[in-house]
């Protein structure tokens, strides 16, 4: 498995992601998955009334679409999040868009929720043979302003409901102009009221998160959790890539434009969610944001997280990643 990781590696970072994508997946058809990687201990968890296999999930962005959820479920995730979906398939912004940064266990990356659309995930939903907890990650197409950008979420919500055991309400990318605006108390109390209005009408009881900035200033984000606590949500989930690059060790990359994720998001994302929990130790929390071994994958549940996930991490380890977090 490592060779073939060594060698996916050499092709520029969305391609050498498809790849290793559609590897999994062929493998996975195959039933050879098995042979090449060792299924994690599985230690159950409940929480939020779902059942997980494992406490160590993966972030949206991994599999924006849905087109792989049947693989990753079997490299023994405990749970998938699939998205960010919007309601119209968009091609997203120009490339190159996806910079690894090997040394340093990150990447920076500006590509704007490019996915198939809302219609192309519910029938991979709807397909699926995984049995595991699978969340959608819904967003707002880059087009869409004001109040239409709430309406992207209303019926990206709508739509996906009843196909999936949580939805995440991302307001958190750092590549659609203008989205992290709905951290502003008037826009989250809008967006918050139209989602649990939507909630009311179709019946839904499952969960809904929503994934916030590790950028804002902390009384935002502590005003963001009381309305949370305090409506129909259940939780957060923290955090989303950050544009802060100081922590980046290479001075080439702190100009680049875009998110950056994996080891130098670590500590600031850790240190908002501990913050978070300590205020309100009963809402659920997500930890994300650095997690490349054990040792983080800890760190997030000492500081608060219930549930963990890994985006760069699995990029930069492969799926060896999920074995040595959980064994
Ligand atoms: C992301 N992330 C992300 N988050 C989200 O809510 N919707 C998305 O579509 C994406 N897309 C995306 C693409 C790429 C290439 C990366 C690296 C990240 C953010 C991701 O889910 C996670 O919050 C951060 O990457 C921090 O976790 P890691 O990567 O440090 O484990």
């Amino acid at each position: 498995m490592n060779l073939i990781l060594k060698i996916i590696k050499i092709f520029p970072p969305e391609a050498s992601h498809l790849i290793a994508l559609y590897a999994l997946k062929i493998l996975h058809k195959f039933k050879l998955l098995g042979l090449l990687t060792t299924k994690p201990k599985h230690e159950k968890y409940a929480h939020c009334g779902l059942i997980f296999s494992n406490r160590l999930g993966t972030a949206a962005g991994l599999d924006k679409n849905g087109d792989f959820i049947d693989c990753l479920g079997a490299l023994g995730f405990g749970f998938i999040e699939v998205g960010t979906i919007t309601p119209l398939p968009q091609s997203g912004n120009p490339k190159p868009r996806v910079f690894r940064l090997f040394e340093e266990n990150a990447v920076i990356n500006r590509l704007g929720f490019n996915n198939k659309g809302v219609d192309h995930l519910v029938n991979n939903l709807k397909n699926k043979k995984y049995k595991g907890i699978v969340g959608v990650n819904i967003g707002a197409n880059k087009s869409s302003d004001g109040q239409q950008r709430i309406n992207d979420y209303v019926s990206c919500f709508v739509k996906v409901a009843k196909y999936c055991d949580y939805i995440t309400i991302n307001i958190s990318s750092p590549n659609t102009p203008g989205l992290r605006n709905l951290h502003d108390h008037k826009n989250i109390i809008n967006l918050i009221s139209s989602i649990e209005d939507q909630a009311i009408k179709l019946n839904y009881l499952k969960p809904i998160f929503l994934k916030i900035s590790p950028d804002e200033p902390i009384d935002v984000i502590i005003s963001i959790a009381e309305h949370v606590q305090n409506s129909k949500l259940t939780g957060l989930i923290i955090s989303n890539t950050t544009i802060n690059k100081e922590a980046l060790k290479n001075a080439t990359y702190q100009d680049f434009d875009g998110g950056l994720s994996g080891s130098p998001l670590m500590e600031k994302s850790t240190l908002l969610l501990e913050a978070i929990s300590q205020e309100y130790p009963e809402l659920p929390l997500i930890g994300v944001g650095g997690v490349m071994n054990k040792a983080d994958f800890n760190k997030k549940l000492d500081a608060g997280a219930s549930l963990v996930q890994i985006y760069t991490g699995f990029i930069i380890h492969g799926p060896s990643i999920v074995r040595n977090i959980l064994n």
